[in-house]
C-alpha cells in the first residue's frame, strides 16, 4: 500500500535517529589514525528514505571542516551531475566509503590521499550501517575506491563502470567516474569522459524509474483508487 505522509515522515524521523546515534558512534571511533588527526568526522547526509545512495572515496579538507560530504569542488560537480537527471542533492543520500580525511605530507603541506585497505575495512561497518538503515534501492559508486570496496580490488574503472552488479545484500550498484576526476580532465579527455559519465547517469536515471514503477504497480494491485504518481521518491 502506497505509505501516508505521517507514516512515511515517522519513518524518516527514525532513520534520522538511527543516523544521529551512528554519528555519536563514529564521532568516537579512534580505530585508525586519522581518527585523530581529522577535525570533523563526515557521515552520510540526505534523504534517508532516499532510494539512491552515492558512495564517494572519502572526505577533503573541505569536507573535513565542515563535516559534511561533498560540499568543495568535487561536490558541487556532483550537484550538477544530479540535476543533470532531475534529483536534488536533498533528494539523495550521500555518503563516503571511510569518514575521516585521509591525509599524507606533501612538499610541507597536508594533502588528501586515497584511503587505505586498513582503513576502508575498519570503517566498514558505518557504511554498511547506512546502507542497513537507509536500505536504497541503487548505489551509485563514485570512483575507483568506492567501487573496490564494494566490488574487489581487480575491479578497473576503465573497463568496469556503467555495468550493473549485485552489490552489498544484492542493491543494484553502478560504477562512475568521480567528479574530482572528471575536474581533472584536459583538452579533449573532457567530453570523452562527460559523455561516459553521462550514460551512467541515464542509467541511474533509467533504474530509479523502474523501481518507482515497480513499487507504483505493487501499490495500485494492494490500494484500488489510490493513483500512484511517476518518478516518486517517497517509496520506501
Ligand atoms: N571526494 C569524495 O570522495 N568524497 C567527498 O566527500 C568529497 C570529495
Amino acid at each position: 500500500m502506497r505509505m501516508d505522509a505521517s507514516l512515511e515522515e515517522r519513518q524518516q524521523q527514525g532513520r534520522r535517529d538511527e543516523l544521529a546515534s551512528l554519528l555519536k558512534q563514529v564521532d568516537a571511533c579512534r580505530r585508525c589514525p586519522i581518527g585523530s588527526t581529522r577535525t570533523k568526522v563526515v557521515c552520510g547526509v540526505g534523504n534517508p528514505n532516499s532510494p539512491l545512495m552515492i558512495v564517494g572515496e572519502g572526505p577533503g579538507e573541505n569536507e573535513d571542516q565542515k563535516g559534511e560530504p561533498f560540499v568543495g569542488r568535487a561536490g558541487e560537480l556532483l550537484t550538477k551531475m544530479l540535476a543533470a537527471i532531475g534529483l536534488r542533492r536533498e533528494d539523495v543520500f550521500i555518503t563516503n566509503t571511510i569518514k575521516c580525511r585521509a591525509t599524507m605530507s606533501e612538499g610541507g603541506r597536508v594533502a588528501n590521499r586515497a584511503p587505505s585497505p586498513d582503513e576502508m575495512s575498519n570503517c566498514r561497518e558505518y557504511l554498511d550501517r547506512e546502507l542497513a538503515i537507509v536500505k536504497p534501492r541503487v548505489i551509485l559508486a563514485l570512483g575507483a575506491p568506492a567501487a573496490k570496496s564494494f566490488l574487489g580490488r581487480d575491479f578497473s574503472i576503465t573497463r568496469q563502470r556503467g555495468i550493473w552488479y549485485a552489490g552489498p545484500n544484492g542493491t543494484d550498484l553502478i560504477v562512475t567516474f568521480h567528479p574530482a576526476y572528471i575536474l581533472r580532465q584536459t583538452g579533449g579527455e573532457i567530453n570523452a569522459v562527460k559523455k561516459l559519465v553521462w550514460s551512467d547517469l541515464l542509467a541511474v536515471r533509467a533504474k530509479l524509474d523502474e523501481c518507482a514503477a515497480a513499487k507504483d504497480e505493487t501499490s495500485q494491485e494492494e490500494s484500488e483508487g489510490d493513483v500512484p504518481t511517476a518518478l516518486s521518491f517517497d517509496f520506501q
